[in-house]
Order: C-alpha cells, then sequence, then structure tokens
C-alpha cells in the first residue's frame, strides 16, 4: 500500500507547530515492508533546505486561473528521515523564507494543483491520500470533482483536521483558480458564504479525522461554525490521538539537552537541566521552575499569563520561564513583566527548537491553560521528559493528562479559563513539588507512559485497509 501525506509544514524541513511534528513522525511508524508512507510538501526558503542537497527529476508548469506557473519536483540527495519525501517547488510563490503569509489562497492552491498533476502521471497512483489540514483541503474536492483528475475519482482521500480555527476562507471571485469542474457541484466548496477549503475537505473527504477523540466531539457540539457540519457527516468522522516520535524525544539520547538520563537516573538528570537552565535565565534553581512554550495567542490561554505570572512573582515560592512569541496584545505585556522582575521570572521571546528540548528537560512543570487544543504535543513531550504538565481539561489535554487527584493520576488539571484558576493549579504543583517521594513517584510514573506513535499509526493504517475494503452490513 501507498500512502501520500500531503502537508504544509514536516519536521524537521519547516516547522512552525505540532502539524510538522505530526508529518515528520507518523510516516516512519506507518512504513512496513508492505506499506510505504510518503510526504510531499512545499519547498521553501529556509535553513534546511540551505543546508541539504537536492535533485530536480521532474518539471511542468501548473494553470493558476489565467496564470501559467513554473513548478519542480525535488527530492533529497540524502534522505536519512525515515520516509520518502518530495517537495513541490513553484518558485514564485512557495520558495519563500516563511511557510504562512497573507497570499496562502494562491500559494497554497498551486501547491495541491503542482501536486496532483504530478501524481497524475505516475503509473500507479497511490492506493491512499492523506491531507493535513486547511493548506490541502481542496485537495479532496479536486480529486473527486475536477475533470483532469479524473483518474483520483476511486482513490480514497483521508483529511486530518489539526486546527479548525483556520479554515483557508477565500472569496468566490477566486473561485477560477481551481481547475474545470462541474459548476452544478460548487456548493461542496462552500460554507457561510465563501469558499471555505476546511469545510470543502469535510464535505468531500472519504474519512476525516480529528487529532483527538475529545477535540472531535467538541467541534460537533461547541458552537465554532463548524458543528452543523461534523455533525451531518458524523458517519465519516473519528478522532485518533496524536503521538510522538520517541526517537527525537528521548531523554537518553536528545543532542538538544545539557545532560542526557533516564528513568535510572531522573533525579541526577532532571537536576543538572534545572541548573543549566535556571544558569542560562537567571533563575533560583532551588524553587520550583514553571515554564511554558508556545504560541502566545488566545487558543494557548497566553492572555492569562501577565495577570496569574504578577500572583506567581509577589507569591516568591516558583519561578517562570516562557519561551514563545505571538499576538503583540499579549506579547508586550509579558515582555514588560521582565523589568524589575529578574531572578524569578525570564522569557525568549522568539522561537529556539534547541531551546525547547532544555525547557521539556530542565522544567518542573509545564503550563497549558489552552481554551482550545486539539490534541497538544507539548504535555506528552513534557510527560516524557519527567515534566509534571499543569493544564486546562480540553481536547486533546483531557485526552492524555490525568488529575493528581486521582489513584493513578499524574498531573493537575483545571477547568475555567481564568488567571485565579491557572494561580490555583500552580499552587497545587508547588504542594507536590514540597511532597518530594510523591513527586519524584509521579515523575517515574509519566517518564514510563508509552505516547509513541506506534498505536494510533495502525489505527490509521485500519481506518485506511477499511475504505479501502468496507464491510457491509
Ligand atoms: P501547536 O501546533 O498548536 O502550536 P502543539 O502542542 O501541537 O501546538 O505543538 C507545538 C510544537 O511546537 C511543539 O513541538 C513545541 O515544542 C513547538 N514550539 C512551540 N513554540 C515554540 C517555540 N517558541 N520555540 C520552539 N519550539 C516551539
Ligand atoms: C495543531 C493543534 C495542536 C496539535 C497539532 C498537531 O497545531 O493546535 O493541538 O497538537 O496541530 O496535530
Amino acid at each position: 500500500m501507498t500512502i501520500i501525506h500531503i502537508s504544509a509544514e514536516c519536521y524537521p524541513v519547516a516547522k512552525v507547530g505540532g502539524l510538522a511534528d505530526v508529518v515528520g513522525a507518523l510516516p516512519k511508524y506507518q512504513s512496513t515492508d508492505e506499506i510505504s508512507s510518503k510526504v510531499i510538501m512545499p519547498f521553501y526558503d529556509n535553513k534546511f533546505t540551505k543546508t541539504h542537497s537536492f535533485h530536480k527529476f521532474y518539471s511542468s508548469n501548473i494553470k493558476l486561473g489565467s496564470d501559467i506557473i513554473e513548478f519542480n519536483v525535488l527530492t533529497l540527495n540524502d534522505n536519512n528521515l525515515g520516509f520518502d519525501i518530495f517537495f513541490v517547488d513553484v518558485p514564485s510563490l512557495l520558495f519563500k523564507d516563511y511557510v504562512y503569509s497573507s497570499e496562502d489562497t494562491e500559494r497554497f492552491l498551486a501547491f495541491q494543483i503542482a501536486t496532483l498533476d504530478w501524481l497524475s502521471t505516475w503509473n500507479d497512483i497511490p492506493d491512499i491520500v492523506h491531507c493535513h489540514d486547511h493548506h490541502t483541503g481542496l485537495t479532496p474536492f479536486m480529486m473527486r470533482e475536477c475533470l483532469k483528475y479524473e483518474r483520483f475519482r476511486e482513490i480514497p482521500s483521508i483529511f486530518t483536521i489539526h486546527n479548525a480555527q483556520y479554515q483557508g476562507w477565500f472569496s468566490h471571485d477566486k473561485v477560477g483558480l481551481i481547475p474545470e469542474f462541474n459548476f452544478d457541484n460548487v456548493g461542496l466548496l462552500d460554507w457561510g458564504g465563501t469558499i471555505n477549503p476546511l469545510a470543502a475537505a469535510i464535505k468531500c473527504a472519504w474519512r476525516v479525522t480529528t487529532v483527538s477523540p475529545s477535540y472531535m466531539e467538541e467541534l460537533k457540539t461547541a458552537a465554532n461554525g463548524l458543528e452543523g457540519l461534523l455533525s451531518s457527516e458524523a458517519d465519516k468522522c473519528v478522532g485518533v490521538l496524536n503521538g510522538i516520535d520517541t526517537a527525537v524525544w528521548n531523554t537518553e539520547t536528545d543532542p538538544f539537552i545539557d545532560t542526557n538520563y533516564s528513568l535510572k537516573n531522573l533525579v541526577k538528570g532532571k537536576t543538572a537541566n534545572k541548573a543549566y537552565l535556571c544558569k542560562r535565565f537567571n533563575l533560583d534553581p532551588k524553587k520550583p521552575l514553571f515554564a511554558f512554550i508556545g504560541r502566545l495567542v488566545l487558543e494557548k490561554g497566553a492572555d492569562l499569563f501577565p495577570e496569574a505570572f504578577k500572583t506567581i512573582i509577589k507569591d516568591k515560592k516558583a519561578s517562570i520561564l516562557l519561551l514563545g512569541s505571538g499576538n503583540p496584545e499579549i506579547q508586550n505585556p509579558l515582555e514588560e513583566l521582565l523589568e524589575g522582575n529578574e531572578g524569578i521570572y525570564n522569557a525568549f521571546i522568539g522561537y529556539d527548537e534547541a531551546l525547547s528540548h532544555n525547557i521539556y528537560a530542565g522544567a518542573d512543570f509545564l503550563l497549558m491553560p489552552s481554551r482550545v487544543e486539539p490534541c497538544g504535543l507539548n504535555q506528552m513531550y513534557s510527560l516524557r521528559y519527567g515534566t509534571v504538565p499543569i493544564v486546562r481539561s480540553i481536547g486533546g489535554l483531557k485526552d492524555t493528562v490525568t488529575d493528581i487527584s486521582d489513584a493513578n493520576g499524574f498531573g493537575i488539571c483545571h477547568q475555567e479559563i481564568t488567571a485565579a484558576s491557572m494561580v490555583n493549579a500552580v499552587n497545587r504543583a508547588i504542594e507536590l513539588y514540597n511532597d518530594k517521594a510523591r513527586y519524584r513517584k509521579i515523575q517515574r510514573r509519566i517518564m514510563a507512559i508509552d505516547h509513541s506513535w506506534n498505536k494510533s499509526a495502525e489505527t490509521y493504517i485500519n481506518l485506511y485497509e477499511l475504505i479501502k475494503h468496507p464491510i457491509n452490513d
């Protein structure tokens, strides 16, 4: 079976968030002697493409509305990613030093058309086309409706929603950018009066998945604009929990962290990594260290931080370290708070992959007060690194973290999206931290949890098999 994953991001080639981690790991775990799982992604002008060599093996043109645009397909000369990867190079639109921009309608349509044009030239077209998020959301529509892609009509498409906050909306004025299709079916593209690639994918893909079971239920029931659509398509929708790449996220071999460690020398290892972080960021290693890693946006509950951090700073019982950037209305107050709070609070505003690994290794607790969390990978990295997650119970956080009040619990969960609810959770964490025997027991418990992709990769394979060979009842 040949599976093609189509995505805007893939670790380590181009990463903005968790989508990259998933697409960079799942194909590895799906590949066997019988299954070949491959990735097709855009070719960007970034650090990875500058430091690796590629060869071009296919060139052609696409038609985007009335424009004829040149594209190439490249592959790596030396591929040690663990799966085949192909790069669609549209020099005029995609070869930029960023992944996303305000011209994404044209950019990702060009990517999807070039991808399908190229796949159409294969002798054996793939058995399964698996698309990720709205940037590839028009692919299931085009496979089903566009006259030139008739060959793909019988090929099952799967669409995974990693984040339904972003849907890729664009105006009907641009419908002419999509290759010719029977215009009677234009309604498949529409949701709420605009063209909506995410909604079109929900309507046209053979199966729709979300990255956790709870997120699927939330999307079906909460007022988010998609609830009606997902409820009416419920028969083909299922939540499949993400896993993590345990080869990349391995405390024993992680090349980014200061000191490698394992369950056997957990205390020594965590202490050394915390000492490294505290020295680098001028924090007190004797106090429990609370960290946040992520986008500073409402979705992540980052707007609660200024008020919550002020209370934690005033109480002087803990240190705080933040890594991230985002919405200036959230980021600016967090930068202003640095002044006068040296030694107790520090922040690295920006994106730093190596530092993120050091924080998972060196922090005592990880904060995730998310408003919305389709899955969340941070809490799983944190668990694997012996750092206790403090989460708002929502989406994937609800599916992966159990509160310490349960007999086998291992995290700290809160329900409300308020600074007070977060501070209360932090105070419960400080209590736990001071009960050293219990805290260490929980650290050992969380490091042993298996969050690898093994189980979910198999769930996807079973799903593919089921679509290809449906069991009729
Ligand atoms: P999302 O994709 O919604 O941002 P996830 O929890 O799924 O959230 O994944 C976020 C990924 O991005 C994780 O690998 C996390 O470590 C990483 N990450 C987020 N912000 C930063 C940052 N500022 N620097 C380094 N890594 C980051
Ligand atoms: C999205 C979601 C995040 C999820 C990630 C990978 O970015 O916001 O919760 O973990 O995709 O599926």
